[in-house]
């Protein structure tokens, strides 16, 4: 029995067009949720176990959805469906089943199971489009896990980087090993890349993750590109010692250097409205009361929607952070984890996307991505796109994100729309 409400939409000739079910889209989100290395919150990080139970999972749910369903090199999931004959080439869709840590329950999921529920659709209806569809489940796009991000998409782009395999998690776990742990041979990567011909772009649907929708209440809006970013891990290197005895003078502490980086760094990113800067993860060794700190690691992840600001900025931080480390004597070792300028998005695809929010009676607001996505990755293999869901106050990267099942609803009908209305031959 069918225990969910279906969507109808019309088309112009008023049939009942769509089959969709965003009760089942929001019960998908709500299972994958449950797989956590948390108890009472939601953590899933790449190679792991939980991983392991979403795969399987989401390879299910495309296998129910008519989709032939594997698990490439690199542990994405990846769904096809036929077009009108076999082997044609394909629109990729997907998102990312990787979260950072304590997160909410859609960033990445959402995209992934409603493109899942639109094949679904097409397959109740046994309809066939003249190119085949592919949903890929991203194994790797927050890099939670080893300080490299982007593994799952990259991979499939063919621009993975060998050297990320000797990255180590915190409890010092190379990717290499974790790899082998969870059935996949590190010399084998390279076999997850896809060739060009047979792409004919990338859609990605994901929440907004910002208050841009909400404040002008549409429910979704179209991408226009997603912000550059760099990224860097910073260990600062001061001297260790008494609490009690070592004078305020004589210290070398690393973590009041630090502490002067990070006030700096938020500084210089203020000053422009657009950009954005952020030391999200700081630990201080030993890590006593009554020790002055010897060592610190943090990083950096600085953003901007142009990448002259943004590496104007970087500049200015690393020039201003050897100066602080030099008057207070302490050492610094920077290391670049992640650099990726602005993917502007194909305006071809924003047509289209564009094309199918109109036919729902939406107005079509057109927007940037501040938040990263598998299409920095991917647009080194195809065109990419993107819709953005509405969600409650913006909140994202934190477990109260939401987003109403009336949303979702919307979005599966626009994105079905724009997939059986999607014209290749447009790209220029
Ligand atoms: C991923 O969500 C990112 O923007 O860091
Ligand atoms: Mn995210
Ligand atoms: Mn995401």
């Amino acid at each position: 029995m069918e225990p969910y409400r279906i969507i109808g939409a019309k088309d112009t000739s008023t049939r009942t067009i769509v089959t969709l079910s965003a009760q089942r889209i929001l019960d998908q989100c709500e299972a994958l949720a449950r797989l956590s290395e948390l108890d009472g919150g939601l953590t899933r990080v790449f190679l792991s176990r939980e991983q392991q139970a979403a795969n399987a999972l989401v390879l299910g749910w495309m296998r129910e959805a008519g989709m032939g369903a594997r698990l490439d090199a690199i542990g994405n999931v990846v769904g096809r469906y036929e077009g009108d004959r076999p082997g044609l080439p394909c629109l990729m869709m997907g998102s990312h089943l990787d979260t950072v840590r304590d997160a909410g329950k859609y960033d990445g999921m959402l995209g992934v199971v409603t493109a899942i529920e639109c094949v679904r659709a097409l397959h109740a209806r046994g309809k066939r489009l003249p190119f085949a569809l592919e949903v890929v489940g991203f194994a790797d796009e927050e890099g939670t896990r080893f300080n490299a991000t982007l593994l799952g998409s990259r991979a499939v782009a063919g621009t993975f980087k060998g050297e990320v395999l000797d990255n180590v998690d915190k409890d010092g776990i190379p990717m290499r090993e974790a790899l082998r742990a969870f059935g996949l041979d590190p010399g084998r990567i390279g076999a997850a890349a896809r060739r060009r011909e047979d792409v004919l772009a990338y859609a990605e649907l994901h929440i907004e993750q910002g208050p841009v929708l909400e404040a002008e209440g549409l429910p979704v809006g179209v991408v226009t590109a997603i912000n550059g970013a760099t990224r860097f891990a910073v260990e600062v290197g001061g001297m260790a010692g008494h609490a009690g005895t070592v004078p305020m003078r004589l210290r070398q502490d690393a973590l009041a250097a630090a502490a002067e980086c990070v006030l700096a760094i938020e500084r210089r990113c203020a000053a422009e409205p657009e950009l954005v800067g952020t030391v999200g993860k700081l630990e201080c060794l030993p890590g006593a009361v009554n020790v002055v700190p010897g060592k610190v690691r943090f990083t950096i992840d600085i953003r901007a929607p142009r990448d002259p600001m943004r590496l104007a900025a970087v500049d200015d931080v690393l020039g201003e952070m050897r100066a602080i480390a030099a008057r207070r004597g302490v050492q610094l070792n920077v290391t670049k984890t992640h650099e990726g300028g602005v993917a502007a998005c194909a305006p071809w695809l924003m047509d289209q996307i564009g094309a199918a929010v109109a036919a729902e009676g939406i107005a079509v607001r057109e927007l940037p991505s501040g938040a990263g996505h598998d299409g920095m990755a991917i647009i080194d293999l195809a065109d990419i796109g993107m819709l953005f869901v509405r969600c409650e106050k913006g909140i994202s990267h934190n477990p109260a994100e939401a987003i109403t099942l009336a949303d979702v609803e919307t979005a599966a009908r626009v994105w079905l729309r724009f997939i059986e209305q999607f014209d290749p031959s447009r790209k220029p």
